[in-house]
């Protein structure tokens, strides 16, 4: 084994490297390895055209396998003997992809070895030997711990390559635009020099170049674009035509535990606005602020002012009269017609907001990031709770009461957090400089193992 890490070792660090499960863990890949370096001089005298015949031919073989095992569950389910519940596909699902990982796992050192070959030619880089130790890690679905300037970015290249062969899309998930662009520039050369497609998505990329970049074998893409883009799938899915992540199938994230452990629990939100113009809030506020309060009388019902208030239920109600001032106002003539159900539900907000919400009792005005906010207080506990806002255009007309700016009304319309985005995946893998402090995590949430891979001085000593 000329080719394992071979610093010099105390005897306990040798008795330690026995009981290991890490050193255990990489023992046993380690022979692929040795097999992937076999093949380099065979390689070597391959032409281009010989290197991506044989990652076509692997193409089809994973098809062949895909059609097989599908042809296999659909007589299943014909038979009755697999469920088309919920649970029941998804496990059929599960099936499926590890049947073509079967057929992935009989080619890996073949393709990983095509991979290599390509990146010397083409960047003049050779995959250090701790290299694919770690491509190896990513395709089992692992965490593979790599210290910082271990070469990251080409260690994913054989894992991707491996996994585009199902030709369902392997993406590569980073942190930032930066990132996506310029890993996918530079590690592109390896991949279009082996026939496959790459490409990157950002911030400014339009849906059409997305559904592009998604159809490629490859894709690298930061987080919270990728995280959008299956929310705004979701919101539109009532039109399948504008889908544009079509599968989630195989992905390494990239300084994963700062994706997956830290940023787990930050849910991304699409809302969409009512679009109500802010302005209008505004220009009642100084009609009703006018109003006259009066009363209503409990027998007669008859009314005095302009409007009256039931203080126990918070609503206020124009009276006659104080309907006219309002129709006067804002000129028009009958604010009952159905034309101006905008401007009565406006009123309505503004009446409660100035006659049945008091400063300092149901709400206190407080600075914000930076704005005066109206800020909600709990009746019950007397506690501030910012970040709630009253609904239906009410917290609205409190902010124009009191002068403060007026926001938007957001509504939300569909939100997943980071952590269940990236449990769709099929399969999932992640690299980092530093996991084993999270490995309890990463196992507990996301079943996924991490392995700390040597570095490459050990492997340059020899
Ligand atoms: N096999 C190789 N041959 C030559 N140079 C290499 C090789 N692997 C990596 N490098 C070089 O090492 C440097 C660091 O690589 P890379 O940015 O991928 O590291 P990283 O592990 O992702 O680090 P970070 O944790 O900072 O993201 C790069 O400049 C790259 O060119
Ligand atoms: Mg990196």
């Amino acid at each position: 084994m000329s080719t394992a890490p071979a610093p010099q070792k105390n005897l306990w660090q040798r008795l330690w490297s026995v009981v290991d499960p890490n050193e255990r863990y990489l023992r046993g890949i380690q022979p692929q390895v040795v097999r992937i370096n076999a093949l380099e001089s065979e390689f070597e005298r391959l032409s281009q055209q010989d290197l991506q015949d044989r990652l076509r031919r692997i193409r089809l073989r994973v098809a062949e396998a895909s059609r097989a095992a599908e042809a296999e569950q659909q007589k299943q389910i014909e038979a009755g003997t697999a469920q088309t519940d919920t649970a029941g596909l998804r496990r059929l699902r599960k099936e499926l992809i590890a049947a073509e990982k079967a057929v992935l796992d009989e080619h890996l050192v073949e393709v990983f070895a095509a991979v290599r070959e390509a990146a010397k030619r083409t960047l003049s880089m050779r995959h250090f030997d701790v290299q694919l130790l770690g491509g190896i890690v990513l395709h089992e679905g692992r965490v593979a711990e790599m210290k910082t300037g271990e070469g990251k970015t080409l260690s994913a290249t054989c894992p991707l390559v491996l996994n585009a062969l199902s030709g369902r899309g392997a993406h590569l998930v980073t942190v930032n635009d930066y990132l996506a662009r310029r890993d996918a520039d530079w590690m592109g050369k390896i991949y279009r020099y082996l026939g496959l497609a790459v490409d990157h998505i950002e911030h400014d990329s339009s849906s059409w170049q997305r559904q592009q970049a998604y159809r490629c074998d490859i894709t690298y893409i930061a987080n919270h674009e990728i995280g959008f883009d299956y929310l705004r799938d979701n919101y539109n899915s009532f039109n399948t035509n504008v889908l544009v992540l079509r599968e989630m199938h195989y992905a390494i994230v990239d300084e994963v535990d700062s994706i997956l452990i830290d940023e787990a629990r930050v849910p991304l939100i699409i809302s969409g606005s009512r679009g109500r113009p802010l302005e209008s809030y505004r220009r009642i506020q100084e009609i009703v602020r006018r109003l006259i309060k009066g009363e209503q009388d409990f027998e007669t019902k008859a009314t005095t002012g302009d409007f009256y208030v039931d203080e126990k239920a918070k609503t206020a109600t124009l009276t006659e009269e104080g309907q006219r001032k309002v129709e006067i106002a804002l000129g028009i003539e009958n604010l009952n017609d159905s034309a101006h159900i905008e401007e009565m539900h406006l009123v309505n907000a503004a009446l409660r907001a100035n006659f049945c919400y008091q400063r300092d009792v149901d709400y206190i005005v407080v600075p914000q990031g930076g704005v005066q906010s109206v800020v909600i207080v709990d009746t019950f506990t007397g506690r501030p709770q910012p970040g709630r806002r009253w609904s239906d255009g009410l917290h609205q007309a409190i902010e124009a009461k009191e002068s403060v700016p007026v926001q938007d009304e957001q509504q939300t319309v569909a939100t997943v957090t980071y952590q269940n985005f990236f449990l769709m995946y099929d399969r999932l893998s992640g690299m980092t400089g530093t996991a084993k402090t999270e490995e309890a995590e990463f196992v507990g949430a996301y079943e996924m193992p991490v392995v700390v891979v040597p570095t490459s001085t050990g492997c340059r000593r020899q």
